[in-house]
């Protein structure tokens, strides 16, 4: 079985203060530890709070903290960047990957999520890569070509000897920050191709492994409805990230088992 994660990308927000308060409430209101319903939650705040939310975090085993973003080289000349092991010293266990903002901003390619993922896979951190369509692509038909592509692009010549070691975030980029979502159906579809795909690369026994989330504009709203899908094991969450209450109600999610009853 898969354990859902729900992971929140701050983004570039937040001061020391705000941070702290968030992780406080949120670690007062979600409860991820309910018997049967593991959960493990994920939080990316920007590199200024890692180390403060990790201390926050320390002993909540259910809890992992990710990084926006990581450079493959170790150490040495490369100013403004951290290395996968300066990460982990932070208290990293995960690191956001080509994320559609670093794509179109920092003009992030395919082939440097390749040596992202590597250098994060040999340094014991569980990248989340995330691929995505644009607007134009999507009216296109091209989702499935596209998300394809980089799925191929950042993975295919990596040495996975888990599924657990890696996740992957499907975020339509239309979807992001807009108050769009995918269908869940539509969603569901796209994120059963990818896990086809992971067959391809790595074989079926890690595909099955390995956990696929959904980003863009997951609320409250529409996360129990999502995480219905079967090959949906969770979701990356951006604005309902940054206030407790949302997350929380994102972290407990409700199963058709729970609402039935
Ligand atoms: P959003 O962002 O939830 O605000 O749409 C998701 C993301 O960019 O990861």
């Amino acid at each position: 079985m898969r354990v859902p994660i729900l992971a929140a990308n701050w983004k570039m927000n937040l001061s020391r203060r705000e941070a702290k308060n968030l992780v406080e409430d949120l670690l007062k209101v979600a409860q991820p530890f309910q018997q049967n319903q593991q959960r493990e939650v994920v939080l990316c705040p920007s590199a200024h709070l890692l180390v403060e939310v990790g201390s926050l975090l320390e002993g909540k085993s259910n809890y992992g903290l990710g990084a926006q973003n990581v450079y493959w080289k170790e150490s040495g000349a490369f100013t403004g960047e951290l290395s996968s092991t300066m990460l982990r010293d932070c208290g990293c266990s995960h690191a956001i990957i080509g994320h559609s903002e670093r794509r179109a901003y920092f003009h992030e390619t395919d082939k440097d999520c390749y040596q992202k993922v590597e250098a994060a896979l040999q340094n014991n951190l569980v990248p989340i890569l995330c691929v995505g369509e644009s607007l134009e692509q999507r009216e296109a038909g091209k989702t499935k070509e596209i998300v394809l592509n980089q799925l191929q692009g950042a993975l295919k010549g990596q040495s996975l000897s888990s599924g657990d070691k890696l996740v992957i975030a499907y975020e339509p980029i239309w979807a992001i920050g807009t108050g769009k979502t995918d269908t869940p159906e539509g969603a569901e579809s796209t994120i059963a191709v990818l896990r086809q795909e992971l067959g391809n690369l790595f074989g079926e026994r890690i595909a099955q492994q390995v956990r696929l989330l959904y980003g863009g504009s997951v609320n409250p709203g529409n996360i129990d409805a999502l995480m219905a899908q079967p090959n949906i094991d969770g979701a990356l969450v951006g604005g309902a990230s940054l206030k407790a209450e949302s997350f929380a109600r994102i972290v407990n999610y409700q199963t058709q088992a729970s609402l039935a009853n």
